[in-house]
């Protein structure tokens, strides 16, 4: 029996987005070793998550220490140096002003969680504001002001409202811009149904990533960022997924010139291991005592994780590694779609790109399919690439942050062959038998 196999008779289905295959029984750098000993190169990083790779020895290091004396197991009931240290030094990293303080937790998930509850709780607002395509979680009130197509038919926040998230390569068909149009259904939500005066937060994506990678148009988050301002409406911005160096800043937010309110971080933020944090207004997260805690929040090993984690983007400088190998990846990329007519758009910052692929490139209509054989087709040749998107036609690239430039050529070459393959109609749908994706 193969581990793969085992996976399926014992692991529940309920937390698994499957595209293809992958067993995974280890990894080093940017690869992982499968159980029939293949090194795939990962242009996923788990989802994100594995911000420095696969075994990195400061991150194996901090964990094997903080393991080894442990302060306790948890923030709850006893001050921790770690969790300590980690939220002071997240203070330091994120713009902000005024008395702020940093909460921890374990995912992108309970970070925004916490954040919903927090500032209804604080401003006593009961509106949240939201894109439609949003992915903020998948645990009560993350995804209760979430937008995603993969969480339909879960209940939502009674006071969510949410707007289309603008997107450059499908602006309205009115031809107003993708921007303006949002701004404009703001204003006319605020001046009917949603009165600007009951909505605590809006809740943004500096790129929508699940939602399908989407950058948004310049100068949109902006002016958006002004109009919640004007209302005294708080701007959550969630960097879960593109924050923490892998747009080529620390914060993504940085490239939009806007200074949010509150700043969510989740995956890459551990490593690999379970660790999140929002970072706010202490007469946010101060609100109340015991609101939002779960017992192993802030746990010594996870928050010397992260410090780990943040020593070595600063150290070094993944930011801009990420913007310079970001960079020439997008740019192969886009060489390779002035000859492969399924990729309708390249877009991104830093080592977060979006591959959209569609059947035709004048309707823009999603190739779906062709989609889930491009990624089955890149695993057989040695990459792990996932998709995002409404439509699941998104080739999603968001690698450890320490790819190399030739490892991004490796990769990008693979995708360039499994294309061409799957154009050809040399990728046989068997193939995706067996796996749902999303
Ligand atoms: C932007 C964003 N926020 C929050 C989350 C939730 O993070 P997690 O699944 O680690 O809880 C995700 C996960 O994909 C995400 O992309």
């Amino acid at each position: 029996m193969s581990l793969f196999e085992d996976d399926r008779r014992f692991n529940a289905r309920l937390q698994k987005l499957r595209f293809f295959p992958l067993a995974v029984t280890g990894g080093a750098g940017c690869r992982l070793r499968d159980e029939s000993g293949r090194e795939p190169l990962d242009f996923s990083a788990a989802w994100g998550a594995a911000s420095l790779g696969y075994g990195h020895p400061a991150l194996a290091g901090a964990v094997a220490e903080a393991a080894r004396d442990p302060a306790g197991a948890s923030i709850l009931s006893g001050a921790t140096a770690p969790a300590t240290r980690l939220a002071e030094c997240l203070l330091e990293l994120t713009p902000g002003t005024g008395e702020r303080r940093v909460w921890i937790g374990h995912s992108g998930s309970d970070a925004n969680e916490a954040t919903v509850r927090a500032v209804k709780l604080a401003t006593g607002r009961p509106r949240i504001l939201a894109f439609e395509g949003a992915y903020h979680g998948g645990i009560g009130h993350s995804m209760a002001v979430s937008g995603h197509v993969a969480q339909e038919g879960v209940d939502k926040d009674p006071g969510l409202t949410l707007v289309p998230y603008p997107d450059p390569y499908r602006p309205p068909r009115d031809g107003q811009a993708p921007g303006a149009a949002v701004l404009a259904r703001l204003e006319a939500l605020f001046a009917t149904t949603v009165p600007p005066e009951e909505v605590a937060a809006f809740f943004i994506e500096p790129i929508q990533a699940d939602g399908g990678l989407i950058v948004p148009p310049e100068g949109f988050l902006r002016d958006l960022a002004a109009l919640c301002r004007r209302h005294g409406i708080l701007l959550v911005c969630d960097e879960v997924k593109v924050g923490l160096a892998r747009s080529g800043t620390l914060h993504c937010f940085e490239q939009e010139g806007i200074a949010p309110d509150i700043v969510t971080l989740g995956k890459g933020l551990g490593g690999g291991l379970p660790v999140s944090a929002a970072v706010g207004p202490a007469e946010i997260f101060d609100a109340a005592p015991a609101y939002s805690m779960q017992t192993l929040h802030g746990n010594p090993v996870c928050a010397s994780a992260a410090l780990a984690v943040l020593a070595e983007i600063e150290g070094e400088g993944l930011a801009a590694h990420a913007r310079e190998v970001g960079g020439h990846l997008a740019g192969a990329l886009r060489t390779l779609a002035d000859r492969q007519p399924l990729i309708g758009n390249v877009r991104g910052r830093g080592l977060a790109i979006g591959v959209e692929l569609v059947a035709d490139r004048t309707t823009r209509e999603p190739a779906t399919q062709a989609t889930a054989l491009a990624m089955a087709r890149c695993f057989e040749l040695g990459l792990v690439v996932y998709c995002v998107g409404m439509h699941s036609n998104v080739l999603e690239i968001t690698p450890p942050l320490v790819l190399t430039r030739e490892d991004a050529e490796e990769g990008a070459a693979i995708i360039a062959h499994a294309l061409e393959d799957v154009a050809a109609g040399r990728v046989d749908p068997a193939v995706l038998d067996g796996f749902d994706g999303w």
